[in-house]
């Protein structure tokens, strides 16, 4: 549903420690490539938690064992205290994650010493510091960007908690351009262009990249 969902997932990935077995909370999880990606790949048992998507509909696309799709919302999780080893979340964590208060409330469904790991759309100034959003940005999702946080941001409002030690808060080098490449194959694929590629070619990779974010619970 977002952008390359499984490249964000397999960069983020190089920053969390994931093993067989793992009990993975993939939040915002769509239609399941990313539950999928992590149950095919890292061998851990995933729950696949998505307010949009009926999760019957995800479910038809997944059909495995080690997959469980549910409908939820990241703000009344239906999970025991302390019940996962990671949580994840793939451009999902704009939507959400950006309150004061977030980090304490998802961090709480994490054993102690379990990972946060977070891949979101990211620009390389603060709105805030700029003063404004801007123009190519503002004309496709409007007061949306201000989530689109840098990575100094989310280092410091994880840090300041005390509740998690922060293990990756950086920019993807290269998100803009893999952002580009995606944006054109979605273009392909459906036979019209692409609703991002005016914003990414106005952009030409000035403010838009993704933040990739992992955490270890304290
Ligand atoms: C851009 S889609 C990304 C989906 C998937 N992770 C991917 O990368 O393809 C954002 C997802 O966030 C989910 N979402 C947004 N707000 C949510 C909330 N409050 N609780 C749970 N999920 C939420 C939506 O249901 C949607 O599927």
């Amino acid at each position: 549903m977002g952008p390359n969902p499984l490249w964000l997932l397999e960069d983020l990935a190089r920053d969390l420690d994931l093993r067989p077995g793992m009990r993975v909370l993939d939040l915002g999880s769509g239609k399941g490539a990313t539950a999928v990606f992590l149950a095919k790949e890292y061998g851990v048992q995933v729950w696949a938690a998505d307010l949009w998507v009926d999760p019957t509909d995800a479910a038809a696309h997944i059909d495995r064992d080690d997959v469980v799709t549910l409908k939820a919302e990241a703000h009344t999780l239906p999970f025991a205290q302390g019940f996962f080893d990671a949580i994840v979340c793939v451009d999902a964590y704009e939507y959400f994650g950006t309150a004061d208060n977030y980090l304490s409330y998802i961090t709480s469904f994490l054993k102690p010493g379990g990972q946060l790991g977070v891949a979101t759309p990211a620009m390389t100034r603060e709105v805030r510091e700029l003063g404004h959003i801007p123009e190519h940005i503002k004309k496709l999702v409007g007061w949306e960007a201000l989530a689109w946080h840098t990575a100094d941001w989310w280092r410091f409002q994880w840090e300041i908690t005390e509740l998690v030690d922060v293990t990756a808060a950086r920019l993807q080098e290269n998100g803009w351009a893999d952002w580009v490449k995606w944006s054109h194959a979605v273009s392909e694929y459906r036979g019209e262009r692409d609703d991002a590629l005016d914003m990414l070619e106005a952009d030409n990779g000035q403010y838009l990249t993704f933040a990739i974010l992992a955490a270890r619970k304290r």
